[in-house]
């Protein structure tokens, strides 16, 4: 698929995803639409983080992880969240960083930013700002920003070096990436690939962990880790592949352990 054609399918995905908040939350009070159960999306929020937020927030919650409570964010710091869908970890963070601090969110999705902006209103919380753009062009000066958390979002880029450089581009000297994403360990057969990363929703493809560790460096990133927070299991996935006609438990040793969601952390070089 093109850079454009993912583009405009992640949009069309997402726009969805944030009118059917909307409505579930409308028609049938806080049902969920989606995510419920999802053993990729689910629970990962714990009930301090969930009644800290509107429930809009958390239904629209579509990440991998729980970047910002793994960022270590201070009072003060300046937060980017990538691909910030119903705001939920832009929201987080501003607390965090509450009172002198601000947590930016950018998406590029109409849909979401008025979900984020409606959600935000809702909170209460000022120190937030929701900006329209893309990940590969971060609208934001150099070398302004503290912190870029993202959650469950590189993985849908078709340009995922550029959004990486953009990512060191606006961080200060010294400063950090925390990023939730789906990543790939080992090898795996490519149509076993395909289908696992079709179920996750991954539309551009998730990186190999040793691929996402090279791309950070050739970004300019120092100290590096990859944290697995998530493994995905063959049952996980067994009525989605098995409704691709895919013979699950041949495939099943081919996606032990392969499919994991990670805690990725980066520094910019302070010199
Ligand atoms: C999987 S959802 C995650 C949303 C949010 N981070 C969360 O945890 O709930 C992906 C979000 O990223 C946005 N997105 C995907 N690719 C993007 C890109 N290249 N630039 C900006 N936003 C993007 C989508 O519009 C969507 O809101």
């Amino acid at each position: 698929m093109s850079t454009v054609n993912v583009k405009n399918a992640v949009r069309e995905k997402y726009g969805q995803a944030a009118l059917d908040v909307r409505k579930a939350v409308s028609c049938c009070g806080s049902e969920p639409s989606c995510g419920c159960g999802d053993p990729i999306t689910s629970n990962l929020y714990d009930a301090s983080e969930s009644s800290a937020v509107p429930a809009e927030a958390m239904l629209a919650s579509l990440g991998c992880g729980n970047p910002t409570s793994l960022a270590e964010l201070k009072p003060g710091e300046i937060v980017l969240d990538l691909g910030s869908g119903g705001g939920i970890d832009v929201l987080l963070s501003a607390r965090r960083v509450a009172p002198t601090g601000k947590a930016y969110g950018l998406d590029m999705t109409d849909e979401m930013l008025a979900l984020a902006r409606e959600n935000q209103r809702k909170s209460g919380v000022e120190n937030v700002e929701f900006l329209k753009g893309e990940i590969e062009n971060i609208p934001l000066p150099d070398n302004s920003v503290d912190v870029v958390i993202s959650n469950c979002v590189i993985n849908l880029s078709g340009d995922k070096d550029r959004a990486l450089q953009e990512a060191f581009r606006v961080l200060k000297r010294g400063g950090r990436l925390a990023v939730s994403d789906v990543i790939t360990r080992g090898e795996v057969p490519e149509s076993v690939r395909r289908d696992m990363l079709l179920w996750v929703g991954c539309i551009a493809g998730a990186l190999r962990d040793t691929e996402y560790v090279s791309k950070l460096n050739e970004a300019g990133f120092e100290r590096i880790s990859i944290e697995p927070t998530r493994v995905y299991d063959i049952e996980d996935a067994r009525v989605f592949l098995s409704g691709k006609g895919v013979d699950v438990d041949a495939v099943a040793p081919q996606v032990e352990g392969k499919f994991i969601s990670g805690f990725v952390r980066a520094v910019k070089p302070e010199h």
